[in-house]
């Protein structure tokens, strides 16, 4: 546990760490790119190193999102044509509906086809990232309203949310802006309603997820998939909700979701431990055996530098300090260092810890994962220069 006051006590990353840290992480991006052209990283290293995959699972957008950051930096060729041989990909997955049949559409399609569209204005990006958007739309449960996370659609035993979520929102606010049909944000506005009404405890704690009656579309209770028990607060949820809440007043501007975000981020950061690495669910503390989660932390921070620019300034300073504590602890004990180490960006991520209350296996413990990859390159990103979000 922390306190207001033992928080103000870390460093923060300076200038010059920020950019040496950059400069190390797209170095290690270009390293892997011919590895990782024709197909992609897995969700989660085994032993620090990636094996290969086809497009396949919520994760490879944000292999597409690293490339298009280190693009952002170096102006390589190489890169850029790394990223557009995964916009065709990501198009053919969308067209032949290679496992799609679930709500991450934001995850998959924002990283890589939104980025791609926002930073060389690929025709192909758009056309696969509205497809995607389309197929996201598919599954808004009007009793309840809210977009259904995984499984057939209306099945009792699915007719949930998720907290995670709240990334895929932007997508849809994007697709109103390109296409000029509010449906789609309307959606999001209606679903983010409700994820905020009942997935959010009075402590400020987080569920992961939340039951709806498919009939009447009532709720009906707050269940986790991958935190410890259904009472505790999963590191990564918890993480999910400070940069979910910081989109959800980004797009919509309601102070509802500010106070939200002060809520969700103060819990994050007085349950982190003495060196800020969140372990996998915040039932656990200094001293623990369980693993970490490094990516947790990456999002969280993400997050904060996200709200910061909607902020006034005193708060907006507080957060975009926070997060670069968060980001200094990261690179001092799980950044990775040199190719050798390890085919990611980020050490110490757990995807996927069993409990007795979770029905998960162990997956990924200990790990790299390309979300923690991703996120801790943006956070480093976004605290070197002003960025536009691909969010
Ligand atoms: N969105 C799934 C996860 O965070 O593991």
């Amino acid at each position: 546990m922390q306190t207001k006051e033992s928080l103000l006590s870390y460093d923060m990353m300076n200038e010059e760490q920020a950019k040496e840290a950059l400069k190390l992480a797209v170095s290690l991006v270009e390293e892997n790119v011919d590895e990782f052209t024709d197909y992609f990283p897995d969700s989660n290293s085994q032993a620090n190193f990636y094996p290969k995959t086809e497009n396949v699972e919520w994760t490879t957008g944000f292999w597409t999102g690293e490339i298009w950051l280190a693009y952002e930096e170096t102006k390589s060729e190489k890169l850029k044509h790394a990223a557009e041989v995964h916009v065709e990909s990501f198009l053919n997955r969308i067209l032949k509906r290679i496992d799609v049949d679930h709500h991450d559409m934001g995850f998959l399609y924002s990283p890589s086809c939104v980025a791609a569209w926002q930073l060389t204005g690929n025709e192909t990006a758009k056309r696969a990232a509205i497809l995607a958007a389309d197929n996201l739309m598919s599954r808004f449960c009007e009793k309840g309203q809210f977009f259904q996370a995984w499984g057939q659609l209306g099945a009792p035993d699915n007719y949930r949310l998720i907290i995670d979520c709240l990334l895929n929102m932007p997508l849809l606010f994007w697709a109103s802006e390109v296409t000029g049909d509010d449906q789609y944000a309307e959606h999001a506005k209606a679903h983010i309603k409700t994820a905020m009404q009942y997935i959010i405890r009075p402590d400020y704690s987080t569920y992961h997820t939340y039951f709806f009656d498919p009939q009447t579309g009532e709720p009906l209770k707050g269940v986790t998939h991958q935190g410890n028990r259904n009472g505790s607060a999963w590191a990564r949820g918890q993480a999910w909700g400070i940069y979910g809440s910081a989109m959800a007043y980004r797009y919509i501007k309601d102070k509802a979701y500010q106070e939200i975000f002060e809520k969700v981020t103060e819990y994050f950061l007085l349950h982190l431990p003495k060196d800020l690495i969140p372990y996998w669910d915040f039932d656990f503390d200094n001293g623990s055996a369980e693993p970490r989660d490094s990516s947790s932390a990456a999002i969280a921070a993400c997050g904060m530098l996200e709200m910061a620019k909607h902020m006034p300034e005193v708060k907006a300073q507080y957060y975009e300090n926070m997060a670069k504590r968060l980001l200094l602890a990261l690179r001092n004990t799980c950044a990775v260092t040199s190719k050798e180490q390890s085919n990611g960006l980020l050490l110490h991520g757990t995807y996927a810890r069993k409990s007795n209350e979770n029905p998960c296996a162990n997956r990924g413990v200990d790990e790299c994962n390309t979300w923690g990859d991703y996120y801790y390159l943006e956070g480093l990103v976004r605290i070197n220069k002003d960025w536009k979000s691909y969010w």
